[in-house]
Formats: structure tokens, sequence, C-alpha cells
């Protein structure tokens, strides 16, 4: 899969995108035919223990990303650039997404956007680095705008479509709508010839995310706009008690697990 194929996916077949921060989940992620596996920079709270995405680190991203990549053969690999990985110096921000396809095998970077990133856009998209946006709530800005809900006035709801525009104008192969209403995500996909892909932002993008630790119950929370459809936390639970259960009550290792050499019977 290339960012032109889920370009061309717009209005004709619905998108599926799930996070992906590690090579086993990357595998049965590309193997149930998702199209995109996003190396989210929420692994700083599904994996990393971080409060949020803010400490993040291109190493630890470009490191993920590696991680998915090699386990991948179909989905389109996204590797979500951290903050302050861009936005400021542009040379700065080139060489870190540029990275992401050189050393990690990623084939494409998404950005939180703003009025800062459209000539960064640009300049990535020229140089053979495709862009996906994001727009909406951008939990980067949490210590600016906290975490809530975007696009509710005029407004803001007029600037999120300005910069939609402006992002595909700039060459991005798609949008990333995150937590706005559902009716100006339908606006805002009417208005774009490139896919959106929403996460809270009602049926009517082109596609939707979500991230996978809340798909399959590994987290222990889930956001509201985000639904459950396994419970791998119950299995994982059941799992390490027994184990340590078997090992305390004497029952593994069994005959069956261990083996003998008849010859270091005669060592001492
Ligand atoms: O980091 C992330 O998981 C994301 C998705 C919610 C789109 O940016
Ligand atoms: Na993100």
């Amino acid at each position: 899969m290339r960012a032109k194929d889920i370009r061309a996916k717009a209005g004709v077949e619905p998108i599926t995108m799930l996070t992906a921060y590690d090579a086993p989940t990357a595998r049965l992620i590309d193997e149930a035919g998702i199209d995109i596996a996003l190396i989210g920079d929420s692994i700083g709270n599904t994996r990393l223990g971080y409060d949020s995405t803010l400490p993040v680190t291109v190493d630890e991203i470009a490191s993920a990303t590696a991680s998915v990549a090699r386990a991948t053969e179909d989905a389109l690999v996204v590797a979500d650039m951290p903050f302050l990985s861009f936005g400021a110096d542009e040379a700065d921000a080139v060489e870190h997404c540029g990275r992401m396809l050189k050393e990690a095998d990623a084939d494409a970077i998404k950005l939180e956007c703003g009025p800062h990133t459209i000539d960064l856009t640009r300049t990535l998209t020229q140089l053979g680095i495709p862009v996906q946006a994001h727009l909406g709530l951008t939990p980067q800005r949490e210590n600016e705008t906290g975490l809530f809900r975007q696009g509710t006035d005029d407004e803001s709801a007029r600037r999120i479509v300005d910069l939609a525009r402006e992002h595909e104008a700039a060459g991005a192969f798609s949008l990333v709508l995150e937590h706005i209403p559902a009716n100006l995500a339908a606006t805002v996909t009417d208005a774009l010839s490139i896919p959106t892909i929403g996460i809270g932002a009602g049926p009517d993008c082109d596609g939707q995310v979500l991230v996978i630790d809340e798909v399959i119950g590994l987290s222990e929370r889930v956001a509201p706009f985000s639904k459950r459809f396994g419970d791998v936390s119950s299995e994982m639970r059941d799992a390490i008690a027994a184990y340590a259960d078997a090992v305390e009550s004497g029952e593994f290792p069994a005959e069956e697990h261990s083996h003998h050499e008849p010859d270091l019977d005669d060592v001492y």
C-alpha cells in the first residue's frame, strides 16, 4: 500500500486505520487487511508509561516504526512525528521526518497541523515524504489549548475547514480529524478530495482510526468516542496468574518441559 492508494480510496471504500507500536501487533493488523498502521505518539500513554504524548522522542517513534515496518507487508506504515520534532526549524523537521523513511522504513509521516505546517507539508511532499495531516484535537498542544473538543464555534470550525483545504493544497495525502463534531467532519470531508480519517469525528469521514490498545481491551480506559472490541487484558491476567500458580505449586516445569544429559550424572 502506498499513500496514493489511500488517497484513491476517498469516497470509494471505507479506510481502516489502527495504531501499532510493536511487531506482533502489527503482524495481526496487517493480516487483518487494515489499510494503515500508525505508530502514534499515543505510544507515550499506551506503552511507555508517560502521562501525555509530550515526552515521546524521535528515537522512540523511529524504533517502534522500524518494528512495525518489519512485520508489515500490505498496510501503509505511518510514523507520527512527536512534539517539537517539527514546526520550528524546517531543516530539523526534514531530518526528523526523513529518518522515519530512511532508517525506520515508514511509508509516510503524520503531523499535528496548524498554520505552521502548511509550508512544511509542501516541502516534505516535494521531497518525496508523504504527509498525513491531523486537525481538530491536537494533543501535542494540550498545554496551550487543553484537551477539549475543537470546532464547536463558527470561528474554530472555519479555521479547521481552511487549514484542511490548505494542507490538501500543500500536498497532504489524507487528513486525520480528531474529536470534532460529526457535522463539521462531514463538511470537511465534502470540501476535500483527499480522504478524511476520523477518530471521535462521526460516521461521515472516509475512514476511521482508533488506538489499538482500546480496540483490543489492553488499556484501562477507553475514550468515550472509542470502542472496546475485545478483552485482551483479562486473557493476559489469566495467563500470568496461571503461570504464577503453576510455578508456586511445582506443577511447572513438568517432565516434558525439561531435558536430561545422561553424561552429566557422572560429573561429580
Ligand atoms: O497518536 C495517535 O494515536 C494518533 C491517533 C489518535 C490518530 O494520533
Ligand atoms: Na498522535
